[in-house]
């Protein structure tokens, strides 16, 4: 499987395993179906709300001979209420604690979104803080505070677009390590990646599968389907693997890190198991067709009358 690479030598597993909605009464159990069948690299945050039961697959699986904490890349994501700079380390050892763990190898700000403290999930625009209130660099000084302090190994942010990406680099010596954000045959984000790559930036692919277990009301009623989609459908039967496979391995071949979601233990296997064929030439120059740029995950639930945020992905 490929490797990502950091700058002091660090490398991550391409693929790892998501945890975004998965209930927390089926994630101990996928995390150590993931941990003991090969995986390295299990993607985290406290906003999906079972860090504690992860943290008791880590806790089993390192308590024993098998896997070694050091073995694995773990990553979490800073919510949108903790941006203060006096919620950013407290809101660290919170997830440390729940996930059993004394550091972690990469933190992310999760959006270039900032939320009342006392706020879970934003419903209306009093919930929101703004960027003027608490700026982007106020959270990002904590978090490289975290690195210094041996809390996480590298520091990242997730759903950066190019703007927001300069804007940060420009008033810091810490480029961010990784930009996590949604990448699929429908939002292919060329121009994203090649920022990145010169600048050193490591990027990840959250809901590379499109994400079918969202909530509803995170959905729109027309959107199309990425494992119905008829070329990746012809792709998968070509390699004789399934389309959620074909769809990793695009992702892992690209050069960019992949996290599928899964509590199934087939699947969870499965998935991992893209790092074994090889797409051709002809499989990419199709797949590279279907780009449409189109979202899954649209980022409108925190684009509100009244408050500061809109056009969250400068797109
Ligand atoms: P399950 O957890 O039952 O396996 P994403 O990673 O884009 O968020 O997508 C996650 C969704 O895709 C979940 O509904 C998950 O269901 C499903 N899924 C995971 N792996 C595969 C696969 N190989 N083929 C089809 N669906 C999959």
């Amino acid at each position: 499987m490929k490797k990502l690479k950091f700058t002091n030598g660090d490398q991550m597993d391409a693929i790892g395993l998501g945890t975004w909605k998965s209930e927390k009464g089926a994630v101990t159990k996928a995390v150590k179906i993931a941990l003991e069948n090969g995986y390295r690299h299990i993607d985290c945050a406290s906003t999906y709300g079972n860090e504690a039961e992860v943290g008791e697959a880590f806790k089993e699986v390192f308590g024993g001979n098998t896997v070694k904490r050091d073995d694995v890349w773990i990553t979490s994501k800073l919510w949108n209420n903790a941006h203060k700079k006096e919620d950013v380390i407290p809101a660290l050892k919170n997830t440390l604690n729940d996930l059993n763990l004394e550091y972690l190898d990469l933190y992310l700000m999760h959006w270039p979104v900032a939320i009342k403290p006392e706020v879970g999930f934003p419903e209306k625009a009093e919930d929101f803080l703004s960027l003027d209130e608490v700026p982007l660099i106020e959270t990002w000084n904590e978090m490289v505070k975290a690195k210094e302090q041996g809390l996480v190994k590298h520091i990242g942010v997730s759903n950066f677009s190019i703007p927001k990406l300069k804007g940060l680099m420009e008033e810091t010596d810490h480029t961010p390590e990784m930009n996590q954000v949604e990448l699929h045959p429908y939002l292919q984000q060329n121009e994203l990646l090649e920022f990145c790559s010169r600048n050193q930036i490591n990027v990840t692919a959250y809901s590379p599968l499109g994400s079918g277990d969202r909530p509803d009301r995170m959905k729109a009623a027309d959107e199309p389907s990425l494992l119905e989609n008829p070329v990746i459908q012809r792709i998968a039967k070509k390699h004789g693997a399934n389309e959620g496979q074909i769809l990793i391995k695009w992702s892992e071949q690209r050069g960019t890190g992949v996290i599928p979601k899964s509590t199934n233990k087939e699947r969870i296997i499965g998935n991992l198991a893209s790092a074994g064929f090889q797409l051709d030439e002809d499989d990419l120059k199709e797949i590279a067709e279907l780009d449409e740029h189109f979202r899954y995950v649209t980022g409108k639930f925190f684009e509100m009358e009244g408050n500061s945020y809109e056009n969250i992905y400068d797109d």
